[in-house]
């Protein structure tokens, strides 16, 4: 496993976004056989939020947290957008991204499904080292347009958002990424997938199986890389699918609830943007300061996984998007 030269960052600038029409659990009882309390008891969720095209919810995402970096357009020297759920096939979304954002510079997707917004988290971290200042990593989504809301299984899950983070270089080495894992393994396609112009297609129990695995294996690769223990770590920061496969795995790990961020009630599975928006909403409740310890941790489709520890440097204000 590689380990990663060190080069200082702080996040600069968040920002979270939500669609304004929710529909919650209630309102999907009329188009399918199932209750409130029976999606809260399995899932955690109790609203999902629909409508926006992932550009639009991810242009207001990347609003906010370029207007709170206090940076201009100009400083920004390329957009990483992590979605799974593009505006079209073709091209890439984070070109209208970055044009709706008035930026002049490079702009790519990055497709790892639940996994993304991480994936692009170590990416920028790659750019960072071979010399750029600040980038906008994106992670936004609209899965209303491959989820079927009369199916029992993936209807009860899935929702729109973007969440985003100015990533800005920084020399004086106070924050830093201190250990990270990147995964995949396509035998598992199958277990979720769309087809094109289709809508999401899940083996409910195996993502359950794979994911609790996928979250074990990728945090024992990162503590080990940055020489830490689950007790070294202040706030976990985990994809927001299910309450419980959170659970699960943390029972595996030793990690406690207490120390997690958790947003999924107010906002379902919203997929790459989960991460950047639970990042957002910690923020804001000051649950990370200078010197925390932060684990990011993404498991999804594909299977792909994907963990970084952060040791956090700045005093930013985030905010809550519901
Ligand atoms: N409402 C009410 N009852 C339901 C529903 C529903 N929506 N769905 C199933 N049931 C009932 C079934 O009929 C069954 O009833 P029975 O025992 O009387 O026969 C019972 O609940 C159990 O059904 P299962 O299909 O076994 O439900 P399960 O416990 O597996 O829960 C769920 C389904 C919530 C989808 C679960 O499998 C799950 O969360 N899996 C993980 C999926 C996930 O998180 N995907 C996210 C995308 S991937 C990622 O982001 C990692």
């Amino acid at each position: 496993m590689p380990s990663l030269p060190g080069v200082g960052f702080r996040f600069a600038g968040v920002g979270a976004h939500l669609p304004e029409k929710v529909i919650a659990n209630d309102d999907l009882s009329d188009s399918m056989d199932t209750t409130d309390e029976w999606i809260r008891e399995r899932t955690g969720i109790g609203a999902r939020h629909v409508g926006g095209m992932t550009s639009e919810l991810a242009i207001e995402a990347g609003r906010q947290a370029l207007e709170r970096s206090g940076l201009a357009p100009a400083d920004i020297q390329q957009v990483i957008l992590a979605t799974t759920s593009p505006d079209f096939m073709c091209p890439g979304t984070a070109p209208a991204v970055a044009h709706g954002l008035g930026l002049d510079c490079g702009a790519f997707d990055v497709q790892a499904a639940c996994s993304g917004w991480v994936y692009g988290l170590v990416v920028a971290n790659g750019f960072l080292l071979q010399g750029m200042d600040n980038l906008l990593v994106i992670g936004a989504e609209s899965l209303d347009r491959i989820t079927d809301y009369t199916a029992r299984d993936t209807g009860i899950l899935f929702g729109n958002g973007a969440g985003a983070a100015v990533i800005q270089r920084d020399d004086s080495d106070a924050g830093r990424i201190l250990g990270w894992d990147l995964g995949a393994d396509g035998d598992y396609v199958h277990i979720l997938y769309s087809e094109h112009d289709g809508v999401l297609t899940m083996d409910g129990k195996e993502v359950f199986r794979q994911a609790v695995t996928a979250i074990q294996r990728t945090t024992t690769a990162s503590l080990e890389m940055a020489g830490l223990t689950v007790d070294d770590i202040d706030l976990v920061i985990p994809h927001q699918a299910n309450v419980r496969i959170v659970e699960a795995a943390w029972k595996r790990l030793g990690f406690s609830m207490d120390k997690t961020a958790m947003i999924l009630e107010h906002t379902g599975n919203t997929s790459a943007a989960t991460i950047p928006m639970a990042l957002a909403d910690s923020l804001y409740k000051e649950r990370i300061t200078e010197g925390s310890k932060v684990l990011f941790l993404g498991f999804g489709a594909g299977m792909t996984w994907s963990s970084v520890i952060v040791d956090y440097a700045g005093s930013l204000t985030g905010t809550a998007a519901w």
